[in-house]
């Protein structure tokens, strides 16, 4: 059984050996840029973490692992565009660096290196493997949607956005855990278990997110304050507009239009209410909640509880993150 920083640096060594050509290199150099980029690694480590549940080296866990960490950065490249974000991991976004038409042409280009990297599950694996990389990837692109389509809607629920969150980040999380799963052999129970954990954990990640969005510093590696300046429906955000008067309402619905103010000036305006309304408080308490719910899902796992110390540290050390 291995821990999350051997498995870190098991990964790291076989996504080093995925080799991409040189040429044409505004294709090529914008993928290395963001796989080389500093990213936590969370999808494969879950991928890598639910398989060692089951088993040790458990036969295409690896390229698997590999397959998800280069998905889930074309989805980063993509959505950087879409949320006209020039800072990720504390550097230029490559849409920032190199322009819309090369961050979705590298982009495409990742999402088919992810397939072939999908190729290394063995044969008898990969339909159902297959099956869920598949059915996760359009989650994502159905939750990407809802994300753009919230930023123009009068009224956004917290329904309507947990269920948006669960497309867009829990997908991405499942679905690894799922496939690490798969690979490792678990019974099919311990598959539906394990999805339930990823899903309230990346429900838990993104409120998390959205709080450091507005509440983080630098470290996070993102321009702080960058879904108030896109009027972003954050859970901050659809919470304030819960519990606002209509004065406070007009507030977070116009401040982000307002021309008549800096930046630093609508994101301090829109905070001001946000503490007002105690939704700090109210975000880290939802977080609390979905994090715990998916911790105690594991407890229900027919594995030996001691196996299950390395997924729930990771688990853990994913809450008190600063990046
Ligand atoms: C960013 O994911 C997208 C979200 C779901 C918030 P990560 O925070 O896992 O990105 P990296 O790969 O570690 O930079
Ligand atoms: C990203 O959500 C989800 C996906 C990329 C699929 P965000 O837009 O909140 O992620 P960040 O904050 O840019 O990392
Ligand atoms: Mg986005
Ligand atoms: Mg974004
Ligand atoms: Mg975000």
């Amino acid at each position: 059984m291995r821990n999350s920083d051997q498995l870190l640096a098991s990964f790291e060594n076989y996504l080093a050996q995925t080799e991409f050509p040189a040429d044409p290199e505004l294709l090529y150099a914008p993928i290395a840029y963001s796989l080389s980029g500093g990213g936590k690694r969370i999808r494969p480590l879950l991928l890598l973490l639910a398989a060692g549940l089951f088993a040790d080296d458990a036969p295409g866990a690896l390229p698997a692992a590999a397959a998800v960490e280069v998905f889930h950065n074309f989805t980063l490249l993509h959505d950087d565009i879409m949320d006209n974000a020039a800072v990720r991991r504390g550097k230029p976004s490559v849409y920032a660096r190199w322009g819309q038409n090369v961050a979705i042409l590298s982009g495409d280009a990742m999402m088919i290196s992810a397939y072939r990297l999908l190729g290394g599950v063995p044969a008898p694996l990969l339909p159902r493997v297959l099956e869920v990389f598949n059915a996760m990837a359009l989650e994502v692109c159905e939750g990407q949607q809802y994300d753009m389509d919230f930023e123009s809607r009068a009224k956004v629920s917290v329904v309507d956005y947990m269920h948006m969150i669960e497309l867009k980040t829990s997908a991405l999380l499942a679905g690894p855990t799922v496939i690490g799963a798969l690979v490792g052999g678990a019974p099919e129970e311990d598959c539906r278990l394990l999805r339930r954990f990823a899903v309230e954990l990346g429900l838990a990640f993104q409120l998390q997110d959205d709080l450091l969005d507005s509440y983080g510093d630098e470290r996070l590696g993102k321009a702080i304050g960058g879904d108030i300046l896109e009027g972003k429906q954050t859970y901050l955000m659809v919470t304030a507009m819960s519990r606002a008067d209509e004065a406070g309402r007009e507030v977070l619905r116009r401040t982000h239009r307002d021309e008549s103010l800096t930046d630093a000036g609508k994101i301090a305006a829109v905070k001001a209410l946000y503490d007002r309304l105690d939704i700090p408080r109210l975000t880290e308490q939802q977080i609390r909640l979905r994090f715990d719910r998916a911790l105690a899902t594991l407890d229900s796992l027919s594995v030996d509880a001691a196996r299950t110390a390395p997924l729930r540290d990771f688990a853990a050390g994913l809450m008190g993150r600063n990046r």
